[in-house]
């Protein structure tokens, strides 16, 4: 989604807002600019496309020279009007006094631009941005920018982050959160607003997450805070303890490629400390319910979009097996705009790596307020997920920089498989030799995965055989159906090409009719219970001319050299306990993806149309 920047301090301010708005660059956009105030006056730049485009704008129409010490910068991603020079942040009031840039979704726009228009205000933008810029000059009674701000406020509704300047107000930047995250960062003598860390990481580490309904004021002496009506908080900074460098690539071509490659560390990182092997116990410490509490549930709902309702999918297989209660998988956007089942005894479990995501925060809030209990599963330390939720089993994934999920999903993996154990030793449905055996399999999951990640030059090889293809199936059954889906997600968002994932059993009710010799079938194929229905799918596909790309465990790998022919190409990853192979099925599926992709030309990091976190509905 949108990225946005702002700098108060004594350096010169294009330099420290291009680089952060560069940063940012990962959660996708379409359009950026840039608005600095020197010498009293307001002056901007802005433009469509990426950020090489708004520096030509600059050099064609340069600042003078390093005056300013204070401005913002943004990079949108357009929901309200198209992605032109126009449309592009910062916006501005009547007179170009006020200036304003915005994450997020002002609900009330047109009824408040109506208003304004009937009142003489002037407006150029398609966006719902402007309302806000026309709305302070309205609410403007010389009682300088934060006065003009809380009674703004008043009349706003939506969920949005604004940064706001004024040249009548110098020196000073107001920020404000009422939903989609800000972040202000605490320098030496210079001060930071951002909608996310790596923005401002390379000048300092000490930051301050705002809570929702929450302002922030920056000025060259220091960072205040208050709620909505003016009332002062007191807030602590938190230290980013994260290197800088973990937000580079680090010398790999894409971020995604080096997330893939991240995954053994990652997955390592989230187990650490939170399982031992020699007693079969689980330590979940920031889960902050009892196992009274769990004791007492009698149903579970996993609430999630995209790549993490895939990781729900898998998570359901883990509870309903070790854990013995039943679980029910749902979209974000759907739970909430129906009338749920949830009391006291349920657990609504969300999952969601940047802890921000507007869809499942509402299904999170629509849980809660019938009563149910709540655990945020979540790669992001302070986000609103993990604020909302009663308890959190962090992934220790580190930044995840590149759109398609990868790091974040197989750690959710892990943190799913760590609290069915858990939730299975509170119910007392799990043995403790069997316990055992899977906390050892985690321990050991982190080698697998390096040796997983081995097949990279065979998978590049089916790439460039397979990348000129428009469409593909991909197919799994029980634990591993769910990476068929999340296999058919990465390849689309990525490489643009038409993928379908679908349970194995299910093709011959419709979709094998799609299948002829142009269209590759990937087909999972672990050692596991279902291993002879998955030989039946292959051959159903193989009679109709499909070309198959199998995945498999080693110890079936002979049983799978008998059945595929010279077409069809063979993948093989370690074998592990079935309920842990869906963190080792997913790591070929990722990097076929990314080669397909790359050898299509397209853009792996930031793909079109798509944004990191979608702080939206
Ligand atoms: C993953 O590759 C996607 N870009 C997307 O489906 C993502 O998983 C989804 O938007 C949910 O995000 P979250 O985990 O941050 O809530």
């Amino acid at each position: 989604m949108c990225g946005i920047v702002g700098y108060v301090g004594p350096r010169p301010v294009l330099p420290i807002l291009i680089e952060g708005l560069r940063k940012l660059e990962y959660r996708g956009y379409d359009s950026a600019g840039v608005a600095l105030i020197s010498g009293g006056e307001l002056d901007l730049r802005r433009s469509a496309g990426k950020l090489s485009k708004l520096e030509d704008v600059i050099a064609l129409k340069p600042f003078p020279a390093n005056v300013s010490h204070y401005g913002m910068g943004h990079t949108r991603w357009a929901t309200h009007g198209r992605p032109t020079e126009e449309n592009a942040h910062p916006h501005r009031d009547c007179k170009g006094r006020i200036v304003v840039v915005h994450n997020g979704i002002i609900e009330n726009y047109l009824e408040l631009k109506r208003e304004l228009i009937a009142e003489g205000h002037k407006f150029v933008t398609e966006t719902d941005t402007e309302v806000v810029a026309h709305l302070l000059e309205k609410e403007s009674r010389g009682d300088g920018l934060l006065a003009a701000t809380r009674r703004a406020l008043k009349r706003l509704r939506g969920l949005f982050a604004l940064v706001l300047l004024s040249a009548d107000d110098p020196d000073q930047i107001i920020a404000v959160r009422n939903g989609p995250p800000v972040v202000a960062g605490i320098g030496d003598g210079e001060y930071f607003i951002a909608s996310d860390v790596p923005a401002i990481l390379a000048h300092t580490r000490d930051v301050v997450f705002l809570n929702d309904e929450e302002v922030a004021i920056i000025t060259p002496t220091g960072a205040r805070f208050e709620d909505f009506n003016g009332v002062e908080h007191k807030r602590d900074t938190q230290r980013i303890t994260w290197d800088p460098v973990m937000a580079e690539k680090a010398g790999y071509k894409h971020f995604m490629l080096k997330e893939i490659h991240e995954q053994p560390w990652a997955v390592r990182e989230t187990v650490l400390g939170r399982a031992s092997a020699e007693t079969g116990r689980v330590y979940l410490s920031e889960m902050a319910l009892d196992e009274a509490a769990l004791r007492e549930i009698d149903r579970v709902i996993i609430l999630a979009c995209g790549t993490s309702w895939h990781s729900g999918l898998v998570g359901k297989f883990l509870i309903e097996e070790l854990a013995r209660l039943p679980v029910e998988v749902d979209y974000g956007s759907e739970y909430r705009y129906r009338d749920p089942i949830a009391d006291k005894n349920t657990l609504a479990i969300v999952i969601t790596q940047s802890g921000e995501t507007a869809d499942t925060l509402a299904a999170l809030r629509e849980a809660k307020s019938k009563g149910a209990k709540s655990i945020a599963i979540c790669n992001v330390v302070g986000s609103m997920a993990t604020r909302e939720a009663d308890g959190t089993v962090y992934t220790h994934a580190g930044p995840e920089i590149g759109v398609a999920s990868t790091k974040a999903f197989t750690t959710q993996l892990v943190a799913l498989q760590l609290l069915a154990v858990h939730l299975a030793q509170a119910r007392g449905t799990i043995k403790t030799e069997r316990a055992k055996a899977l906390l050892d399999g985690l321990d050991l999951l982190p080698v697998l995965i390096e040796n997983a990640l081995k097949v990279d030059a065979h998978i590049q090889e089916i790439a460039k055989r397979f990348s000129p293809c428009s469409d593909f199936l991909y197919l799994g059954r029980g634990i591993n159906y769910p990476i068929a889906l999340e296999g058919a997600l990465k390849l689309k968002e990525i490489s643009y090409i038409h993928a379908e994932g679908y349970p194995a059993g299910e093709m011959k009710h419709g979709p094998i009719a799609l299948i002829d010799e142009n269209m590759p079938v990937v087909a999972l194929v672990p050692n596991d219970l279902v291993f002879e229905k998955m030989i039946g799918n292959i051959q159903e596909a193989k009679a109709r001319g499909g070309s198959v790309i199998v995945v498999t465990t080693t110890s079936k790998k002979d049983a799978l050299g008998d059945v595929l022919g010279h077409k069809d190409e063979l993948i093989v990853v370690p074998d592990t306990d079935p309920l842990l192979t869906p963190v080792l099925m997913v790591v070929p599926l990722q990097l076929l993806s990314y080669h397909i992709a790359l050898r299509r030309g397209c853009d792996v990091d930031q793909p079109r149309n798509l944004a990191k976190s979608v702080t939206v509905e």
